[in-house]
């Protein structure tokens, strides 16, 4: 069986975000291996041998249109995996680059999009128990212009106060709520995301540092391996094991899957679900959560 040939990427545009570091640096690489031709879009350069590097800052639209009038006219498959972690002040910075760039990322390109193209997210565990902001999402998810969802952020400072979470959150009830509209489907365009666990990359020490309340790495760090790892004596994840699996979520061998949410976990979030579930939902999943290692 030939294995390029399977994946389907084979002289294929693809658009990729993120490229420079962590996850989707190592889905670029297995990109460029199966033969793919890469757009790589980072605010930091990227030293792969990619068919065009662009550097740009996503969280600005006249940054995001400019990169746009340098992709092909024609996409076989899209990843948007660009995300920064939350410090105190930046509430908004992080709606626009975890959930919004992406959201308008997808919209500009979706004309551009091939028949049974893909559009692939980076979204997290963070946004675990999405169902109870979702028509909040939804009403943001329906504004037609970029001023229009910055003012509707201003309107909302009680949903962007979780800052981190909500954006993650916006991204995953996208993925529902898009997956068999007309836009979508009529081409069968399919999107789904990954939803990564703890994983060492670029972002790991922002990370410890944004969890402590008072700005400490290693308290941090102590933190983070408390609500993702303690319960599983686990290990954190590397960041081919996010960018593999998400490359064959893209891919031709993952025809047949639109609209998934994927938890690439270790089973955390199932065993979250599963306590929450045997404690006659008295408490939120978002509660147990938290309190599941303590
Ligand atoms: N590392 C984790 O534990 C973890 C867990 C769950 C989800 N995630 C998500 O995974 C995705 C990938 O992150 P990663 O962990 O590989 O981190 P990373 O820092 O290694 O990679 C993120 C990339 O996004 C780029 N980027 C950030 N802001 C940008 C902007 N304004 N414009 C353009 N590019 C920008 C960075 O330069 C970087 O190259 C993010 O969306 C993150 O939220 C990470």
């Amino acid at each position: 069986m030939d294995l390029k040939k399977l994946f389907g990427f084979e002289g294929k545009n693809v658009v990729i975000t993120g490229a420079a570091s962590g996850m989707s640096r190592a889905a670029t690489k297995l990109l460029i291996e199966l033969g793919a031709k890469v757009y790589a879009i980072d605010i930091n350069p990227i030293d792969l041998p990619v068919t065009k590097a662009l550097q740009a800052d996503l969280s600005k639209k006249e940054d995001i249109d400019h990169v746009i009038e340098q992709l092909p006219d024609q996409i076989d498959a899209l990843f948007l995996c660009h995300g920064i972690a939350y410090f105190p002040g930046k509430e908004l910075l992080v709606q626009k680059v975890n959930f919004y760039s992406q959201k308008y990322m997808t919209e500009s390109l979706l004309s551009r999009m091939v028949e049974q193209g893909s559009i692939t997210y980076i979204s997290s565990v963070g946004g675990f128990g999405w169902q109870q902001v979702y028509k909040q999402a939804i009403e943001l998810i329906n504004l037609k212009t970029w001023e229009e969802a910055m003012d509707w952020y201003e309107r909302h400072p009680e949903l962007i106060q979780s800052a981190y979470v909500f954006a993650k959150q916006c991204l995953e009830s996208y993925v529902t709520y898009k997956c068999m509209s007309k836009e979508f489907v009529d081409k069968k365009i399919r999107i789904n995301a990954i939803n990564p666990g703890d994983t060492i990359t670029g972002l790991t020490e922002d990370f410890n540092k944004s969890t402590s309340p008072t700005g400490d790495s290693k308290e941090g760090e102590a933190m983070i391996s408390n609500i993702f790892l303690k319960s599983w004596n686990g290990y954190p994840a590397r960041a081919e094991d996010m960018g593999y699996p998400m490359v064959v979520i893209g891919s031709k061998i993952c025809s047949y899957m639109s609209g998934q949410l994927i938890y690439i976990d270790y089973g955390l979030t199932s065993n979250w679900t599963s306590q929450a579930l045997l404690q006659e939902n008295t408490k939120s999943i978002e509660k147990i959560a938290s309190e599941s290692n303590e």
